[in-house]
């Protein structure tokens, strides 16, 4: 069998409007990133979602660029030793862009020249829009994201639904509205009402992908930790379970501790053998 085409831009596009489901997940190493190609997802997001989920921070503030490129490498490596179908987005961490547009086209270039990303996704409505075309116009591709926007998470009054009442609606909408003017090639919809995550797929040209936003969007990103259990600090109500490997790994690590301290692991099968003859040389010494 032939190794599945790489993903593009124009794949994503053809997808909206052949109106099939645009499959995407995170991915922050070497070995997830080679599961998730080899599942056959589309996009792979290094998501800034590492903070939490696999360094523990209580936000996604604290992860840094060294950190997302460092992890963004892995991800790239993974998929190209494995099918090299997965279109991989770099997040742009908090502070990385806010400050000025040379800042934000500096480093989202780093995700392109160190890390081999394809693209990069950053949080915020019109408020980013100047950014976004300086990204763009750096012949970078950038995914936007609003609604629930982790980096704004004070702003937002935490981790609430957003888009709620028909004001807030209507600015989410003039934000995505913006966004695609400025040139997003595709768009993150989190934690809004999913009869507001279909009214903007159809008023963009652009796919959407939605992450706790209901059925109706071109397309699904998750967080790999919460699809398999790994992030149990708090689970939303949005994220399906799909497997406990977070147990498994810990019936697999207790199994391992309890083996070595009755003398079960290492087995005769896990050991070198040598000629008897040298064997008895080596216990005289
Ligand atoms: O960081 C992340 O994982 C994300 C997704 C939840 C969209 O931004």
């Amino acid at each position: 069998m032939s190794a599945p085409k790489k993903v593009s831009i124009r794949t994503l596009n053809k997808k909206k409007c052949a109106g099939k489901k645009i499959v995407s997940i995170t991915a922050y190493d070497y070995p997830t990133a080679i599961l998730a190609d080899e599942a056959g997802v589309d996009i792979i997001l290094v998501g800034d979602s590492i903070a939490m989920t696999t360094f523990g921070y209580e936000s996604t503030l604290p992860i840094t660029m060294d950190d997302m490129v460092h992890h963004a490498k892995a991800v790239v490596k993974g998929v190209k030793d494995a099918t090299g179908h997965a279109f991989v987005i770099g997040d742009m961490p908090f502070m990385s862009y806010q400050p000025s547009n040379m800042t934000a086209v500096k480093n989202a270039g780093r995700f392109l020249t160190e890390a081999g990303c394809d693209a990069v996704k950053l949080e915020g409505g019109i408020r980013m829009a100047k950014r976004v075309k300086a990204i763009v116009d750096a012949g970078i591709p950038v995914m936007g994201h609003i609604g629930l926007t982790p980096q704004s998470v004070s702003q937002l009054g935490g981790y609430r639904v957003q888009g709620k009442t028909v004001e807030e609606a209507k600015k989410l909408i003039e934000d995505a509205l913006a966004l695609q003017k400025n040139g997003i090639f595709s768009l993150v919809l989190e934690v809004i009402p999913a009869v507001l995550a279909k009214k903007i797929t159809e008023k963009l040209s652009i796919p959407t992908i939605g992450i706790g936003s209901g059925i109706h969007t071109d397309g699904q990103v998750v967080v790999f930790h919460d699809i398999v259990s790994l992030f149990r600090s708090f689970v939303p109500k949005f994220v399906k379970q799909y497997k406990d490997v977070g147990n498994e790994i810990f019936e697999a690590i207790s199994q391992y501790r309890n083996e070595v301290q009755n003398e079960k692991f290492p087995a005769e099968k896990h050991q070198y053998k040598i000629k008897p003859e040298m064997e008895k040389k080596i216990e005289k010494l």
